[in-house]
């Protein structure tokens, strides 16, 4: 169960991974606040599948992330992220998060934000927004424990006014 392989999403992942969304979130996650930031294309190289290096094809997990934007930064949004569900707890979720992750530094990202738990979160790096004394609004309710914020640069939040709104960013 440990050869997990994080690969780039490819048009033909569309069904398997939708087939996933689906399990995990229902058909009416589309309702769901984070959805209002997914309108335009997820970030197609920060786009990956987790799968079985022996069988590539068959899509285990799947996370995208989203352009988003606060003042005039441009930041990241993490989700969705979901496991197909006979293999969750066996790693897939969090190799395609730190993978995601270091992707988007090195791709000189400075801020990723997910809604999402803080103990699932919390070893990537994610932070409480009350902890870095930041107060961001967006336009809804949010599932979990709301929003969280990633660091991808030192002291990158401390970019950010106090007091914001997240709004998604269409390049
Ligand atoms: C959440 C999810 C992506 C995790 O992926 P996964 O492959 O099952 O998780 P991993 O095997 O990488 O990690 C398992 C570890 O995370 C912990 N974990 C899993 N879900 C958790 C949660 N919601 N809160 C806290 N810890 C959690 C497990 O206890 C386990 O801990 P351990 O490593 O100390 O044993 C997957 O369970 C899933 O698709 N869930 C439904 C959709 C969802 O909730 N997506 C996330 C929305 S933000």
């Amino acid at each position: 169960m440990t050869n997990i392989k994080i690969r780039n999403e490819t048009s033909s992942d569309y069904s398997q991974k939708l087939s996933i969304l689906d399990a995990c979130f229902g058909p009416s996650r589309l309702n769901r606040t984070v959805y209002m930031y997914r309108k335009s294309s997820p970030i197609e190289e920060l786009s990956l599948i987790s799968c079985f290096e022996e069988d590539p094809s068959k899509v285990i997990g799947t996370i995208n992330f989203y352009r988003v934007l606060i003042k005039k930064i441009d930041c990241l949004l993490l989700g969705p992220l979901a496991v197909d569900k006979k293999f969750q707890g066996y790693g897939f979720g969090k190799k395609l998060i730190q993978i995601g992750l270091d992707k988007a530094k090195l791709n000189n990202e400075t801020i990723c934000f997910v809604s999402g738990e803080y103990d699932y979160y919390n070893e990537f790096g994610f932070d409480k927004l009350i902890n870095k004394g930041l107060d961001i609004s967006i336009p809804g309710p949010l599932s979990y424990d709301g929003l969280l914020i990633c660091e991808l640069k030192y002291n990158a939040a401390s970019l950010l006014e106090q007091n914001s709104k997240l709004l998604p960013l269409i390049k």
